[in-house]
């Protein structure tokens, strides 16, 4: 049954935050990746990968926000510090020193470890019937999974 936030039980309230936490985390550790690429990359690909780079951090600047205030309206705290967001994400930092091949890949595997951190979010949330979370989850998914395709198409 759909429940709304004010209608979960504290449990489902904390589990469905923690998931969120973890896809704010790695949102944030994935949008200062982009950005030091975006600043960092070169090549004759320069151009494009630098406008790419920094269509992904506008995103998901914009995502860790959605997402933290969902926390909000589930009414749990949002992790809201850089050391803890690094500490819960599985997206690791990068000294940003790396060929343009190299920095598609990484953001490549940034974008697919995201879709399936949102991905079991969205899961947690649809358990205790929380649709709007899993909406949202859905919807972060898709962009991640289209920026992967992006990224890889690159390769190709
Ligand atoms: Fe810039």
């Amino acid at each position: 049954m759909t429940q709304t936030a004010v209608a979960l039980a504290t449990d489902a309230r904390s589990a469905i935050a923690e998931a969120l936490n973890q896809s704010v985390a790695e949102t944030a550790v994935a949008t200062m990746l982009a950005q030091n690429f975006h600043w960092n990359v070169t090549g004759m690909a320069f151009g494009p990968l630098h406008d790419l780079f920094q269509k992904i951090y506008e995103d998901h600047f914009v995502a860790q926000d959605d997402l933290a205030e969902r926390i909000k309206a589930l009414d749990a705290h949002a992790e809201g510090t850089l050391a803890g967001m690094i500490k819960r994400s599985k997206i690791k930092e990068h000294d940003g020193k790396a060929s343009d091949k190299e920095m598609i890949k990484v953001m490549q595997e940034a974008q697919e470890t995201l879709a399936a951190t949102l991905a079991g979010a969205g899961a947690i949330a649809a358990e205790h019937g929380d649709t709007l979370t899993e909406d949202l989850c859905i919807a972060r998914g898709q962009e991640h999974e289209k920026f992967a395709w992006f990224l890889r198409s690159h390769l190709a």
